[in-house]
């Protein structure tokens, strides 16, 4: 998509008029990303000076999050690349995301005032939504109502404020875009937690089955406990936030499978991706 080279471009212009040299450099090491929540502002929106310039907007809040993510998280790779706490440290990181996420703003502030108010509004969400994925590690989370406002508010809610910020800037159905943007948004996270046990470290370009060791007790995790037996729920929650063997790797995918916990998350995040 020649549209993403402009965005890109539109970052780097937005990056340069911070006037700082070192801003410049951690930007050329941050890994290049799918780019998604621009995908939808310029399907919504098509292309314009405008419409490059949100996209360009809401990229580098995204990106902010990952720079303070991965410090909260202790991440040492994104996107298969090295993060920029594991190349230099983690106020860096907090620094070089603080300046990302405050020159978006500024942008905000040329902007429409809906679309502004859509898309800062969104980021308390996402920073609350980061909040409660900490405060639920402190314990095994049963409550699937829980996951779904925590995965809303740090996922979907950007992804909804794009969607949204869009539909107006294309003079469209704001809440009918805002809707389709948060299914979007929850259906996204939930395969996101999928691939966690599905696919492997080179895949995924940070370590797989890693989740469940962080104390993240997500989608397939909460639908395999319900089905477990007391003893093997038991079980489970011994395993919870400990560094895994194979062994215990091997038993839960079992458990996944013979449960079909793994299958019904799937067809969860694909009906809710439907609605
Ligand atoms: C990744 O989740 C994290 C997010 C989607 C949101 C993080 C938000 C903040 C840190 C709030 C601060 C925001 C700003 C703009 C200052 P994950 O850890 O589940 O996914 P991962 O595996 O990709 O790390
Ligand atoms: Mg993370």
């Amino acid at each position: 998509m020649q549209e993403l080279a402009t965005v890109k471009e539109q970052i780097k212009t937005f990056v340069i008029q911070c006037n700082d040299k070192k801003s410049l450099e951690l930007f050329n090491l941050l890994a290049q990303g799918k780019m998604l929540r621009s995908k939808l502002i310029l399907k919504i929106a098509g292309v314009s000076d405008e419409s490059i310039k949100l996209c360009a907007v809401v990229e580098m809040i995204h990106a902010a999050s990952l720079l303070h993510d991965d410090v909260i998280d202790e991440s040492d790779t994104r996107r298969g690349k090295p993060s920029i706490n594991a190349l230099f440290d983690n106020k860096t990181s907090i620094m070089f995301g603080d300046i990302l996420y405050s020159k978006a703003f500024t942008q905000l502030t040329f902007m429409d005032k809906d679309i502004a108010y859509t898309v800062s509004n969104a980021v308390t969400l996402l920073s609350i939504g980061e909040m409660l994925d900490v405060d639920l590690t402190n314990d095994f989370n049963k409550s699937y109502d829980k996951y779904l406002d925590m995965i809303y508010k740090k996922t979907a809610s950007l992804i909804e404020a794009s969607a949204k910020a869009a539909a107006i800037l294309a003079n469209k159905d704001k809440d009918a875009f805002a809707l389709y943007g948060k299914n979007l948004g929850l259906a996204f996270q939930m395969v996101d937690d999928i691939l966690d046990i599905t696919q492997d470290s080179k895949t995924l370009g940070k370590p797989a089955m890693l989740d469940f060791v962080e104390g993240k007790v997500t989608i397939p995790y909460l639908l395999l406990w319900e089905r477990l037996n007391t003893n093997d729920k038991i079980k489970l929650e011994k395993m919870y936030k400990i560094p895994l063997n194979d062994e215990q790797i091997n038993w839960i995918k079992l458990q996944m499978k013979t449960t079909n916990a793994l299958e019904d998350s799937i067809k969860l995040a694909q009906s809710i991706g439907n609605e």
